[in-house]
């Protein structure tokens, strides 16, 4: 019964993901904006991109585009002009696209890092002409687009680790440290004698993903452990993985043999928290 529900929720959601995943940065919108649609907006400012998503009043997915970006560092907005001209390009494409102008959105920061943070991102989403409704946590958002009441979700970006349990739909545990997925493009950068520009293009390049795996395992086993010592070695289950550096096919069964608990991922994990994000921007 347990079992069935969990594989149920992920596969609604990664009915999304992938939808999302098609029209991302294209030129078409899954369809047509009528007059009658009240949309929802998304943004989230990570580390190592910016992501915007566009739902429709019943959260399903109309468009996403996003972008690379070095304009924020472990959570936090560090170069406000390049978030905010990223951010602008992406609006600007959306509207483009769907042919209406966006007119609010939410945001996200890290759990902890505080009222300034939440009012830079609040700034960056203004500076673009949209009104902002709200900054929520990242990894509330997360559990709120995976349906998730009871768990612990484990986002691993670019910088961080992010642990956050709930009950009862309720943040009752969270925790950040600092291993992402710059910590496996430096072990391949060592590793090889590669620059870090050359190890973060292969670590994505799926034909050399055996080899890059191989060599990356021990930071993949040390997320595992971060984990394992945050969830006391219990992790109120399902535990579920989000975050664009578990992109490995081989990923989900070393984290759970190394967490020694059953973990599952989405499809396209990086996009888990931005939808999560747009649910919020309604009344
Ligand atoms: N195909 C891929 N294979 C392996 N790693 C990938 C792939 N695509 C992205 N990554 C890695 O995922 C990380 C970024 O993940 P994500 O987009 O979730 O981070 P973010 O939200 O920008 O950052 P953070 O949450 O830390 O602020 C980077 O380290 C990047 O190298
Ligand atoms: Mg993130």
């Amino acid at each position: 019964m347990m079992i069935t529900k969990k594989i149920n929720r992920l596969e609604k959601a990664d009915q999304q993901l992938s939808t999302f995943a098609e029209v991302v940065n294209g030129d078409q919108a899954t369809r047509p904006v009528t007059a009658d649609d009240t949309l929802r907006v998304g943004v989230d400012l990570g580390t190592s991109s910016i992501v915007l998503v566009v739902l429709d009043q019943n959260d399903e997915i109309l468009y996403g585009a996003f972008e690379y970006a070095h304009a924020v560092r472990d959570g936090l907005v560090v170069n406000f002009l390049d978030s905010v001209r990223i951010l602008g390009r992406l609006k600007q494409q959306a509207e483009t696209v769907l042919g209406t102008t966006l007119t609010t959105a939410c945001g996200a920061i890290p759990p902890g890092t505080g009222e300034g943070s939440a009012k830079i991102v609040a700034n960056v989403i203004e500076s673009v002409g949209l009104t902002c409704r709200a900054v929520v946590d990242e990894p509330t958002a997360a559990a709120r687009f995976l349906r998730l009441k009871e768990g612990t979700v484990v986002d691993i970006g670019g910088g961080t680790t992010g642990i956050s349990v709930f009950k009862r739909k309720k943040l009752v545990f969270v925790t950040d440290e600092a291993t992402g997925g710059s910590h496996m493009t430096m072990v391949l950068a060592g590793h090889n004698h590669w620059t870090t520009d050359q190890a973060e293009q292969v670590k994505r390049d799926p034909s050399q993903e055996l080899e890059v795996f191989a060599t990356i395992r021990p930071v993949v086993e040390k997320m595992a452990a971060i984990t394992k010592t945050a969830t006391k070695g219990q992790p109120q289950e399902p535990v579920i993985v989000v975050g664009g550096a578990i992109n490995f096919k081989d990923f989900i069964a070393t984290f759970s043999k190394a967490l020694g608990t059953a973990a599952v991922k989405p499809k396209f994990p990086q996009f888990v928290t931005p939808i999560g994000i747009a649910m919020y921007d309604c009344e």
